[in-house]
């Protein structure tokens, strides 16, 4: 069978190295922060630029810290895209504060900064954008915006650490950028794992107490903070990974683009006539925009007819994730949020068609560096 993200070939890979970091870790007695996290820290600081760079113990933790280091309070409105995981909204809701669903771009999929634009009222701190399967939005406009308006930008890279636009690195975009080390992310550790970047002196103190239970001095504590922190073993697995990234990034680019001449290929051989024959119609992968370099954390393509193109993989035996069913808004959730804050009602509020529209066609195919493309595209021509 396909595995839909190859990890355990990155292992075999990599695997000397793996054990020579892990049992360094182990026999220092040192498990949890340490030399080894601090190298870490200083090792993404360099690849991004970002002059603060602070581990923390998942991506979601990275938002919570990042809204409360940036003030959050409850009934303040927060934009987010209503095309996404749900970490950005949920982290919003659960401090207390309004979620607003911005549509995307029907062709990148990314957050539209005219719609960003279109939501912000009286109550609007701030804006978390995020880096949709591993390209960013248009950060010059988003950042314009915020600038604009007076509010402070979270940059959700979970799904692209390692992505760029027009030269500047992920990660680098908001006034706290957030990354996710969840294994199944470009750069993933072997359990949870996240951090958080910045440039600002004063959020990066802020970012550091908050994470560590309020606590600058041991038992004197501030504020009431979090506990939220990496292992020193996940820092030893992401050391060992960070050194392959590139080359990683390379290959998922290379298989996207081998994927990419497929679809090409195959919608210049089809036209409308095959949807009478049940074949899928038209497959377009998501469109990458000038200007970026996308981390690939998903090759995802929006197919006019997503059932018969279903039916076509599962066919070949070719596995299938659908990133997202539901744009956020939908969520039960959130729909009681609607209920609740009457006068701004997320459903009136929201005009997000494209992201409708997108959660109907999108279908995400195995991607990672060790995917092996040649074997799913003939899997796929034996079908379609
Ligand atoms: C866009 C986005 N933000 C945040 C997260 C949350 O990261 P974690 O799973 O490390 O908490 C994810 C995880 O998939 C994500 O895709």
């Amino acid at each position: 069978m396909i595995p839909f993200i190859d990890i355990r070939a990155q292992r075999e890979a990599y695997k000397s190295e793996f054990l020579k970091a892990e049992q360094d870790v182990l026999d220092s007695g040192c498990y949890i922060g340490g030399t080894v996290v601090q190298a870490l820290e200083a090792e993404l600081g360099q690849y991004t630029g970002a002059k603060h760079v602070i581990t923390c113990g998942s991506g979601t933790d990275a938002i919570t810290i990042a809204l409360l280091a940036l003030g959050l309070e409850p009934e303040d409105e927060v934009i987010v895209p209503d095309f996404t995981f749900i970490a950005p909204a949920e982290c919003v809701m659960r401090l207390g504060g309004i979620p607003k669903f911005a549509d995307i771009d029907a062709e990148t999929l990314q957050m539209s900064a005219e719609s960003v634009e279109a939501l912000i009222g009286a109550k609007t701190r701030g804006i978390i954008a995020v880096n949709l399967f591993g390209q960013c939005p248009n950060y010059s406009k988003i950042k314009e915006i915020a600038k604009k308006h007076g509010l402070w930008l979270v940059e959700d890279s979970a799904q692209a650490f390692g992505a760029k636009q027009n030269g500047t690195s992920a990660c680098t975009f908001g006034d706290i950028s957030i990354t996710s080390f969840y294994p199944a992310k470009p750069l993933g550790c072997y359990g949870d794992g996240g951090a958080l970047f910045t440039h600002n002196d004063e959020l990066a103190q802020k970012i550091c107490l908050i994470a560590n239970h309020g606590s600058r001095t041991r038992y004197v504590h501030e504020i009431c903070g979090m506990n939220s922190r990496l292992d020193a073993i996940q820092a030893a697995v992401l050391r060992v990974k960070l050194r392959h990234l590139d080359e990683e990034l390379k290959m998922r680019c290379e298989n996207a683009r081998k994927y990419d001449d497929f679809f090409a290929e195959y919608n210049n051989r089809t036209n409308s006539s095959s949807l009478s024959k049940g074949a899928a119609a038209k497959i377009v992968p998501q469109k990458i925009e000038h200007g970026n370099t996308s981390t690939y954390a998903q090759y995802t393509v929006l197919a006019d007819n997503r059932e018969a193109f279903l039916k076509l993989l599962e066919q070949a035996q070719i596995p299938y994730c659908i990133h997202y069913p539901a744009p956020l808004h939908e969520q039960p959730c959130f729909k009681k949020l609607a209920q609740t804050h009457e006068s701004n009602s997320i459903s009136q509020d929201c005009v997000a068609s494209n992201a409708i529209e997108a959660c109907k066609k999108v279908v995400s195919l195995p991607m990672c560096a060790f995917t092996n493309v040649e074997e799913i595209i003939a899997g796929l021509k034996r079908v379609m």
